[in-house]
């Protein structure tokens, strides 16, 4: 395997020294790229793209050919495991995804499977193998999965959800139920990260995207249990290097010390809390990765500036354990020059704080 020319990433995740802060950008390769926008087109759906190794492993790279981002992501969804698991999932212009064969009882929970990642999920593997040998060492590959509990409200609403009435009557009135679903998906969610592990993801991240709606006690009992569950079953180390795991739970910020002790490498942060706060809490234990407000790209490029310079002071002259992102997916409405000026003040202005 080709040694890596920038592993900056890598290194911060795991606390190690870095010339400056590493940044990639939630959701990356999307739809504010026109670049995107075409290659979707001619891959005629979401899924297709997501299907077709030469056009998935394309849009991996397009945000990589304009920015000098530290880290590319697989471009794929988190949505692949219940598609595998037989629920049907399919995109409707405009209103996000959509399963077939929602899960509404025990019965529907008993009758899923365990997508095998080299199987119905071969082409997720297949993507990771392709990115990995077009990147040639240049930045590392993140992998990801959904949570179980984030994985099972799109399975049980159907879709996506405002208020989660259905997931969270099953985990009210059904309890059992909503456990056993969140058991399978962990599994399924282990042996999916171990395989783009071993296919050559360097390090892998798990989206809790809404393990923020639940009370502290339901999250810890539905979430949290699920991702401990996960983090201890994952491989750590392949190709003679550690693969640092990171959680995110959007609206997490008051469970980051929970979060913390699962011992994963780093912890994601959305922007409702301050990074220095969130150093105070559990930087000696865990990375953070974080933790820009998507929207501030809407503003001009002195705000912006501003902004990366007042994330970078609250973490601090540490010199490592910070990755810079936004603190959830980039607006698809955004300039992507903007996205460029933010990459490049991130790069400009931490290199004070990395002086050896
Ligand atoms: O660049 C990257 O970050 C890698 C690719 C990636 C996608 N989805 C591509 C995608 C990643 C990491 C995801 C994760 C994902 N998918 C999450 C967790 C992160 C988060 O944003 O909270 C969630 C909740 C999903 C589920 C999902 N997929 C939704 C709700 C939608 C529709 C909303 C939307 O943004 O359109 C998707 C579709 C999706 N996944 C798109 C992309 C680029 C847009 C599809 C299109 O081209 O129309």
């Amino acid at each position: 395997m080709t040694e890596l020319k920038n592993d900056n990433y890598l290194r911060a995740l795991l606390k190690q020294p870095v010339d400056y802060t590493p940044i990639w950008m939630m959701r990356q390769a999307g739809r504010y790229l026109p670049e995107y926008k075409a290659t979707r087109k001619d891959a005629g759906d979401f899924m297709a793209l997501c299907r077709n190794t030469e056009l998935a492993t394309e849009v991996t790279l397009q945000p990589l050919r304009r920015f000098p981002l530290d880290a590319a992501i697989l471009f794929s969804d988190i949505l692949t495991i219940p598609d595998a698991m037989g629920l049907g999932l399919y995109f409707e212009t405009g209103e996000g995804p959509k399963f077939e064969r929602p899960i509404t009882c025990k019965a529907d929970v008993d009758k899923i499977g365990h997508p095998d990642p080299e199987g119905e999920l071969q082409y997720v593997m297949n993507a990771v193998r392709s990115i990995r040998k077009a990147l040639n060492g240049d930045v590392p590959l993140i992998g990801f999965s959904g949570s179980p509990w984030t994985l099972a409200t799109y399975m049980v609403e159907g879709g996506s959800s405002k208020a989660f009435t259905k997931i969270k009557k099953m985990m009210f009135a059904e309890p059992q139920t909503l456990h056993l679903l969140l058991d399978k998906l962990a599994d399924s969610v282990i042996s999916y990260l171990n395989a783009q592990i071993a296919a050559g993801a360097q390090s892998v991240m798990v989206f809790d995207t809404w393990g923020g709606v639940l009370s502290p006690a339901m999250y810890k009992e539905f979430s949290l249990q699920y991702m401990h569950k996960i983090v201890d079953a994952l491989t750590r180390e392949n190709e003679g290097r550690k693969v640092p795991v990171t959680l995110f739970t959007k609206n997490g910020g008051m469970w980051l010390e929970s979060i913390a002790a699962t011992g994963c490498d780093a912890v994601g942060l959305d922007w409702t809390i301050n990074i220095e706060d969130a150093k105070a809490r559990v930087g000696d234990k865990v990375a953070l990765q974080g933790n820009m407000d998507p929207s501030m790209l809407y503003a001009p490029k002195e705000r912006i500036e501003q902004e990366v310079a007042t994330i970078l002071a609250g973490y601090g002259h540490d010199n490592t354990g910070h990755v810079f992102n936004l603190g959830h997916g980039i607006h698809p409405d955004v300039n992507p020059e903007h996205a460029g000026y933010f990459i490049d003040a991130v790069h400009r202005l931490s290199k004070p704080y990395h002086q050896k």
